[in-house]
């Protein structure tokens, strides 16, 4: 193929779609984004996407879980594709650039071919995941775990929302339930970071060499509501204080466990939540993360043990479910190695990491070489209103993006 290394990618169009994206389920009382997996938020959001799809030219494909492609053809029909792809879902009250940078970043590659009439060998697609987040229903990294198969279609349409709507149902409603996939080929993921080292470290561009392993649970305890006032305290079945014990013992386990290991209770309800009752009912939710495989076991398992402890303790029956179990992954070395050389031969700032947060490439790096390419996030924030990474950095990332993807086809 030609000689591309000068092409860059259109950085004013780049900002101009993540705006225009970032408008998309905005909520002006938080200043958040809440395109909440298959929400009307997500919809919208969709809908944005697909028009740019085709009026670009690209070949729009969507598949059984909602999960939206573009696809640009190559000279041979036989080729596997370079697959670019992020997503569009977002947390509750979410940021301008998780995800959508990865999936607007993308597309910004493929129309940067256009201008600049590439024709390439192999095809170029981009993909943008259904349900990465699993902040509504439960099962992150849903729709690149079904690309990859790894989920079935029965597992994936029965995880229903805490309204007990389902996401086979859902996705019918905002009509994005198609029938048509991609191939697999060569993947990179272009992200924000999400945590500080970049951002310290004064570093344009993170070569992520993998993830760390990823658990889910939700736990329900069991006790007794009764009356604030008069039920001494020794005569307690205290849900609410078990849950809270367990808060603290996963802080201290992860804090033993060390090696960066993480552990988070998010979300906490009691029933009957009632000033003066004693909570007869606790759920709650643990996320456990880790490196080494090893140790991610072993933290499983303990993790575990903690939901036991802390109900045996006050009396209490529980109940727990691990809701996501996804081990630590190393991506490929020659795509992690092209990502760090296209950096420095542009002449950025780059450094090898790992990556705190999940990611979709998590399972796509199962069926084909997969990488990531990270940007800076300011004060390492992310998951909120607040997170933010500046558009020339953006345009870096895609930068490295554009011209590794240059590279393979
Ligand atoms: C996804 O963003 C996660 O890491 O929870
Ligand atoms: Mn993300
Ligand atoms: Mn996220």
């Amino acid at each position: 193929m030609e000689n591309h290394s000068d092409i860059r990618i259109n950085s004013e169009r780049l900002e101009r779609s993540l705006k225009e994206m970032g408008e998309m389920g905005f909520t002006p009382e938080t200043g958040g984004r809440n395109r909440l997996a298959l929400s009307d938020g997500d919809k919208v959001g969709r809908d944005l996407l697909c028009k740019w799809i085709i009026d670009s030219g690209f070949e729009l494909r969507i598949d059984e879980i909602g999960n939206i492609f573009a696809y640009r053809a190559g000279t041979d029909k036989d080729a596997a594709p370079v697959i670019m792809g992020s997503h569009i879902d977002t947390v509750r009250d979410g940021g301008l650039f998780d995800g959508a940078y990865g999936v607007l970043g993308s597309l910004e590659v493929m129309r940067t071919l256009n201008d600049n009439n590439i024709t390439t060998t192999r095809p170029v697609a981009l993909a943008a995941f259904t349900n990465e987040e699993g902040a509504r229903f439960q099962l992150d990294l849903m729709g690149s775990s079904y690309f990859t198969k790894a989920r079935t279609l029965d597992v994936v349409y029965a995880v229903k929302d805490d309204a007990g709507l389902s996401i086979e149902g859902e996705l019918k409603r905002i009509g994005y339930c198609g029938n048509k996939t991609i191939p697999y080929g060569n993947y990179f993921e272009l992200h924000i970071e999400q945590g500080p080292k970049l951002d310290v470290e004064g570093v344009s561009i993170g070569a992520v060499e993998g993830i760390q392993g990823l658990a889910w649970w939700r736990c329900e305890y069991s006790g007794e509501a009764n009356h604030a006032g008069s039920t001494p305290m020794e005569l307690r079945h205290d849900t609410l204080l078990a849950a809270a014990e367990a808060a603290m013992e996963v802080e201290k386990l992860a804090l033993r466990i060390g090696n960066s290991c993480v552990g988070t209770v998010g979300r906490i309800s009691v029933e009957p939540d009632v000033i003066n009752i004693v909570a007869g009912k606790c759920c709650f939710t643990v996320d456990f993360r880790q490196y080494d495989k090893a140790l991610f076991e072993q933290g499983k398992h303990e993790v575990e043990d903690i939901f036991a402890r802390c109900a045996g303790k006050r009396g209490l029956k529980f109940e727990f479910k691990r809701l996501v179990d996804v081990p630590p992954v190393s991506f490929d070395a020659d795509m992690v190695s092209l990502v760090e050389r296209k950096a420095k031969e542009i002449g950025y700032s780059v450094k090898r990491m790992y990556s705190g947060a999940g990611h979709d490439a998590q399972f796509v790096c199962k069926v084909c070489p997969a990488a990531m390419i990270f940007v800076p996030s300011k004060d390492g924030r992310s998951h909120c209103p607040e997170e933010w990474t500046d558009f020339a950095d953006a345009a870096k990332g895609c930068n490295v993006l554009l011209q590794s993807v240059l590279e393979l086809i």
